[in-house]
């Protein structure tokens, strides 16, 4: 499938002098898994921020499955199909696992769109969760705190869903079993999936293809071969401390 969802052309945004997105333009596929590589600053976060409705853009256009998105807030991004996770995942200490992903669920879904109480159990048994939806959520492990966030922002339907880091602070074998999380949710409920994440190898092994960002410009998008061949691209922006 190679039909844009999302583009965006043109985004500037700025935190007073500073230029993070300098005319960024770039589209996500219907179904791919687009990855996003580039030093500390390039702009990643940024991007994530205003394709997700949390940070208007100063200039330049976001279009949504056609319609222009700017302007909207956060949760009619939301509405429209637009979800994502953060990198520090936070939950509700005081609530079970279910309960959480069931908050995330009601912040996303419109009213037309309203996600069953099926889609639930099948979110929490795609993530993992099957067993341990009426575990508090106080005590869960830093992975746990993952795929709660990760149910919660599937919870709501999305067609697209941006991931920021969501490989870090976790241990080689967590990575495999998120990294394989992330492919299947991908696989399975056709969602196209963009991913910010500086452990490039395993972003090269998930992506269809890689966008690398420096200063707020996309400087190269390819297939991870390519990229990943490309001894420039590891040197100037993808740096040797980011393995595995
Ligand atoms: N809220 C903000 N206010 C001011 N400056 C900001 C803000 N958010 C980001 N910046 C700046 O914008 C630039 C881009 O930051 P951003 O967080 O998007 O980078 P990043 O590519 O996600 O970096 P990292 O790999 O370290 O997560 C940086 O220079 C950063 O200091
Ligand atoms: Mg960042």
């Amino acid at each position: 499938m190679n039909q844009d969802i999302l583009m965006l052309d043109g985004i500037v945004k700025r935190f007073g002098r500073l230029v993070a997105l300098d005319h960024l333009d770039f589209s996500v596929r219907a179904g791919e898994i687009l990855g996003i590589a580039g030093p500390n600053g390039a702009g990643k976060s940024t991007a994530l921020a205003v394709c997700t409705g949390q940070l208007p853009p100063n200039e330049g256009r976001i279009r949504f499955e056609g319609q222009v998105l700017n302007g909207r807030p956060p949760h009619e991004f939301c509405h429209a199909g637009i979800a994502r996770t953060f990198q520090i995942p936070q939950v509700f200490s005081s609530m079970t696992v279910r309960e959480n992903v069931e908050v995330g669920r009601d912040f996303g879904a419109p009213s037309g769109r309203r996600a069953s109480s099926g889609n639930l159990e099948e979110v929490l048994a795609l993530t993992g969760l099957q067993d341990s939806g009426g575990q508090g959520a106080a005590s869960v492990d830093l992975i746990t705190r993952k795929r709660i966030m990760l149910a919660a922002a599937l919870a709501t339907e999305p067609k697209i869903l941006f991931m920021d880091e969501p490989l870090a602070g976790l241990n080689e074998a967590e990575i495999k079993a998120f990294a394989d999380l992330i492919a299947r949710v991908n696989a399975e409920r056709d969602i196209a999936i963009v991913l910010v994440e500086h452990k490039v190898r395993t972003l090269a092994r998930l992506s269809s293809r890689i966008l690398i960002l420096n200063f707020g410009q996309a400087v190269r998008l390819d297939v991870p071969e390519v990229i990943m061949s490309d001894p420039e691209i590891i040197e100037l922006y993808l740096g040797k401390s980011h393995a595995a």
